[in-house]
């Protein structure tokens, strides 16, 4: 399973990439807005700044909402780095422009997806991921680590290439469950990454070693 983190910190992208583990990173207007990132030139440097730290793919949003426009801007995107991805929310012109950069070979992640309906019309548009928001399904009292496993299992039985990107991340549980219903990728912030690493017992056992490691000296 691949690992992306979802920011466009270029800090905590650097810390991820210095663990070694990191496979990719996915944004949104939401995590470049919180950079306090201004004006097209500016966005489009982020972009090209954190394809310049991390050795793999990039999500890079669209703000657009007509068919055309999706094009014109998700091309320029892809102009930026071989390593962006367009991301494009799972509405009828967004399905549409991932039809039409699939037939470009533009690479896509189409997102804002809640249910297996919208996940088929992704894969059946040629989408190189499609992303579940887990967190926000399980906020409505629904369940999203189910529609994970529900994508997964659907894709496979009829050979769909879309790799699916489990997002809206919000625990260690969430990874650890979408590892076992077997998602392609999951992306999320990255204390829930470090968290991965916490174990008491693993404090315990190396506070012991390190007791004994004085006695050798
Ligand atoms: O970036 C897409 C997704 O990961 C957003 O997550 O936490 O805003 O629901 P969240």
């Amino acid at each position: 399973m691949k690992f992306f983190i979802d920011t466009a910190n270029l800090e905590q992208i650097s810390q991820a990439e210095a663990m070694g583990i990191l496979d990719g990173v996915t944004t949104n207007p939401s995590l470049m807005a919180k950079e306090g990132i201004k004006g097209s030139k500016a966005i489009e440097q982020h972009y090209i700044d954190i394809c310049n730290i991390v050795d793999g793919d990039v999500s890079a949003e669209v703000l657009a909402d007509s068919y055309e426009e999706i094009i014109e801007e998700g091309k320029g995107l892809a102009a930026l780095h071989k390593q962006i991805v367009v991301k494009v929310p799972c509405t009828a012109n967004g399905i549409r422009a991932i039809k039409s950069f699939t037939d470009m070979g533009i690479r896509t992640n189409c997102t804002l997806v809640f249910s297996l309906g919208q996940a088929l019309l992704a894969a059946k548009a040629g989408a190189t991921y499609v992303s579940p928001f887990v967190g926000r399904l399980d906020d409505v009292s629904s369940n999203g680590i189910e529609l994970v496993s529900r994508i997964v299992n659907v894709y496979r039985y009829y050979g769909y290439q879309t790799q699916v990107l489990a997002a809206s991340i919000r625990s260690v549980q969430h990874i650890i469950q979408c590892l076992e219903v077997g998602a392609d990728v999951v992306t999320s912030p990255l204390s829930s990454i470090m968290a991965l690493l916490d174990h008491p017992l693993t404090e315990k056992g190396l506070a012991i070693f390190n007791k004994a490691a004085k006695e050798l000296a």
